[in-house]
């Protein structure tokens, strides 16, 4: 069998994440998320720490990493800040992601050709530190080519403009994915891919032979929250029938 046949899933937890900061609160737990995932059979896990602190906190990073045995995808902006936590967790590889509208090229991706340089040495950082560096890129050839350059290990090609276009350009920005996964496959650099991926949509992206790792997270976390919202009600209810029950006999 050719490696072609399996593909692996590596589940992003921001978005556990995402609610419980909007009450400031312990839970959910992304960790524990994540080892859900991993029972699941998901391949790895994904976090993305932004210089905003909006969803993954420090801490998650380093409580996923020390406790889930799952190899962790630390996404990063390409900072100082970053760098020096990435050298400390030492995740399995760390995938440059743009925050900063500069870093993008028209679709979203990171603009690699315009930062060859900066991204050259903070690149050799990771990897003095035993890292693999992923490069979240369009799939576009001179993007491509670039990273190739760079000397990473792996690319995640941006399924954004695919996920986000309905209907007829959705076969041009296909073969756009499947060209670039093949030439990046072909330069030797592992393929991986991911944004906006769902239940509807990732199929097709799927059967795109060279790609090694699908890298979803929101999808998951919404269909989570609607497949666990019946046991969610039923138990809460339960507890306060449980409840009442217990305190009306306390008074009898
Ligand atoms: N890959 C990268 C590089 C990402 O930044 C993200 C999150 O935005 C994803 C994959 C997962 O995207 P989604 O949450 O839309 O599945």
């Amino acid at each position: 069998m050719s490696e072609h046949h399996t593909i692996q899933l590596g589940v992003n937890v921001d978005h556990i994440a995402t609610l419980r900061q909007a009450r400031g609160t312990t839970y959910p737990d992304p960790m524990q998320a994540a080892d859900i995932a991993r029972k699941a059979g998901a391949d790895g896990v994904t976090v993305h720490l932004r210089e905003d602190r909006r969803h993954i906190q420090d801490h998650d990073v380093y409580s996923i990493r020390g406790n889930v045995n799952l190899p962790m995808n630390l996404e990063m902006a390409a900072t100082v800040e970053m760098l020096k936590i990435a050298q400390t967790v030492k995740p399995h590889e760390c995938c440059i992601v743009p925050e900063k509208r500069a870093e993008l090229t028209t679709e979203g991706g990171l603009n690699v050709l315009k930062n060859m340089v900066e991204l050259g040495d903070y690149i050799g950082a990771l990897q003095e530190h035993s890292i693999k560096v992923s490069l979240f890129i369009d799939p576009d050839e001179e993007q491509i080519q670039a990273s190739k350059v760079l000397g990473v290990e792996i690319v995640e090609l941006h399924t954004g403009g695919y996920a986000d276009c309905g209907g007829h350009p959705l076969e041009a920005e296909l073969e756009r994915l499947r060209k670039g996964a093949a030439l990046a496959h072909s330069l030797g650099i592992q393929v991986n891919a991911g944004h906006g991926l769902h239940y509807q949509n990732v199929a097709q992206i799927a059967q795109i032979p060279e790609l090694v790792c699908l890298n979803i997270g929101h999808s998951i976390v919404a269909r989570a929250a609607m497949t666990g919202f019946y046991e969610a009600v039923f138990a809460m209810k339960q507890i306060m029938i449980g409840a009442r029950l217990d305190s009306e006999g306390e008074g009898t």
